[in-house]
């Protein structure tokens, strides 16, 4: 829905921010942009709603190329959230958000029906602060009405250039989430840059990794760890904490053959020494398979760490669980996989345990 073909950019002062970028983002994607500073990603961003115009190449969005649309109509119909949120300092929580539907002329009713029903979506209640002034709000305020402000219009694209850089991690926390669940719900497509390896992988369907103006990698989370194309996305990933703080979904070693359905479950169509989770015909998560015998589970979040992981494991009465991305099923972990990641990333050194 989004691609890029053969783009380069060159600005003026001859600094080649962009070589040679070729990517697809699919329709109700989300994307995260990651690279170290000065690799072109805001640059990128930019690019998609026309605030910075290539060198040479082409943008499509819907196969249409960018050139070919109104400036106007196309970006009111991408939602744009940077890093420094800039709220209009003299206008209510509320008009800020009602900008672009009025530029759309949407009746008032509407506009404020859709600014309440955002606000409620990021557990801001409405008849508090819709008529505060951003001077009246906390920093993760301000963010989170940053977000729905550009989600106001019901945009096509979200373009978020580290929007919750500047933020606590309690905060960056809870907003991970709520643009988690927002995706979820509203299937909007999201290209979202960060500097942060464990926010591209926690909220990503797919990562670009970039260095210099050019992609390295284009992967699932999965794949960009367990097989990181040369030492640069190595060293990249390997930057992460603790193995016990590493997502859950990165140890996902089994996506599909431990996932059995009702009807092979029902038709014997299993090996009953291994284990499994069950799931209806159409992908509802049921319960697990152990021995043939099946077993309550507790179903595991895809952003959650090891750490967690291991206490769920402690509650639950099954040796398998499956992982899932909001309502999706994404594959499954047993606690074996979980000992052997753990015991592949520890090394004893002298009789000491480092990681
Ligand atoms: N208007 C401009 N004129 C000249 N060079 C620019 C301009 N904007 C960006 N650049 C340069 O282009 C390169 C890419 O910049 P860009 O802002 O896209 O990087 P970035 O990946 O977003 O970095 P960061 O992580 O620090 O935000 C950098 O070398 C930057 O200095
Ligand atoms: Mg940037």
């Amino acid at each position: 829905m989004i691609e890029f073909k053969g783009v380069q950019k060159t600005y003026p002062d001859g600094t080649e921010a962009i070589k040679n970028f070729n990517l697809k983002v699919q329709e109700g994607e989300m994307l995260t942009l990651i690279g170290p500073s000065g690799c072109g990603k805001t640059t990128t961003m930019k690019m998609i709603n026309r605030l910075v115009e290539p060198s040479a190449g082409e943008i499509y969005i819907d196969g249409k190329d960018l050139k070919d649309y109104n400036i106007h109509e196309l970006r009111w119909n991408i939602g744009y959230v940077l890093q420094q949120i800039a709220l209009f300092p003299h206008m209510t929580v509320e008009e800020n958000i009602a900008v672009v539907p009025e530029m759309k002329k949407w009746k008032k009713q509407q506009i404020r029906d859709r600014a309440k029903e955002l606000m409620q979506m990021v557990g801001m209640e409405p008849s508090i602060y819709m008529k505060k002034k951003p001077s009246e709000l906390s920093g993760g305020q301000a963010q989170r009405v940053g977000v729905i402000r550009a989600l106001a219009a019901d945009p096509q694209i979200l373009l978020m250039d580290e929007p919750f850089s500047a933020l606590d991690p309690i905060s960056r926390e809870g907003l991970q989430k709520d643009i988690r669940k927002l995706q979820q719900q509203i299937k909007k497509t999201i290209v979202f840059v960060t500097h942060d390896i464990d926010e591209a992988t926690a909220l990503g369907d797919r990562i670009c990794l970039m260095n210099a103006g050019e992609i390295i990698q284009v992967d699932t989370p999965q794949k960009l760890i367990l097989e990181p194309r040369n030492s640069f996305v190595r060293s990249f990933i390997g930057d992460k904490k603790s193995p016990w703080q590493t997502a859950v979904d990165i140890v996902v070693a089994q996506t599909v053959s431990h996932i059995l359905t009702q009807t092979d479950f029902e038709a014997g169509n299993f090996d009953p020494e291994q284990a499994y989770i069950l799931t209806s015909d159409d992908g509802q998560i049921l319960c697990a398979v152990e021995h043939g015998k099946q077993k309550d589970i507790l179903t595991m979040s895809n952003d959650m760490n090891v750490l967690e992981a291991v206490r769920v494991f402690e509650k639950a009465k099954a040796s398998i669980l499956p992982v899932a991305k909001g309502d999706e099923l994404i594959g499954t972990v047993t606690q074996q996989e979980l000992l052997h990641y753990l015991a592949s990333k520890t090394e004893v050194k002298n009789g000491v345990v480092t990681q």
